[in-house]
């Protein structure tokens, strides 16, 4: 387990009552959770799980991963509270050094979050015609936040470039993002698993 990650994530939730109160799911899921076909989930970096919430109101069996235990806490207060807590498996996970089972997920959302080295792995987790949402902040000069590190933004038309003949993309867009705390530059994507 990186203990810095999870330190520093900890320590956020912990300081910022903001990251700990409800959210919205994500526009994307939401527009695309009935293409998809089967039950089974990963919300990677779930946060308090505002996805994951979603995807098991929803019928989803969800598997949320995250590294902040803090994190996680609030989203089993939550599911306690709104949903039936056997569809949601919450695991305390460093995802620098995890790779998930293969041919697995129906559906599998990472918002707010970058791990280049997973993307190719989340594509291989979907079953056939299964889903991958990727949502996350963009390099841009007129990004509000300054000074994040860009090893965590994706570059202009980046994430395309993680697909091939395999994948059907079924959206992709540019777009500044919408009630989050700075003005950022996000790009999203809707992949489907042809074979
Ligand atoms: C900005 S939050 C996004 C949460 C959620 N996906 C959302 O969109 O609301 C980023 C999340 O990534 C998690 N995270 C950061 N580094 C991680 C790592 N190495 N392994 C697992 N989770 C990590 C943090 O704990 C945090 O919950």
């Amino acid at each position: 387990m990186s203990q810095q990650d999870q330190v520093k994530w900890d320590k956020k939730y912990t300081e910022n009552d903001k990251l700990l109160g409800f959210r919205e799911a994500s526009p994307l899921l939401k527009q695309f959770l009935t293409s998809v076909q089967g039950s089974k989930a990963l919300d990677i970096a779930c946060g308090t799980g505002r996805n994951t919430l979603y995807l098991a109101q929803n019928g989803f069996e969800v598997d949320a991963l995250d590294i902040s235990a803090v994190a996680l806490q609030e989203l089993t207060q939550h599911m306690q509270k709104v949903t039936d807590l056997a569809f949601i498996h919450t695991q305390l996970v460093d995802l620098d050094s995890y790779t998930p089972p293969l041919s697995t997920y129906d559906m599998i959302i990472q918002t707010n979050f970058l791990d280049r080295r997973l993307i190719p792995l989340l594509a291989q987790a979907l079953t056939k015609n299964g889903i991958l949402i990727i949502e996350t902040y963009m390099i841009d000069p007129e990004n509000e936040k300054k000074g994040s590190n860009e090893t965590y933004l994706l570059k202009a038309g980046e994430l395309p470039t993680y697909f091939d003949e395999h994948y059907e993309i079924l959206f992709y867009d540019e777009f500044w993002n919408q009630g989050e705390n700075y003005r950022m530059r996000k790009q999203g994507i809707v992949v489907k698993r042809l074979s």
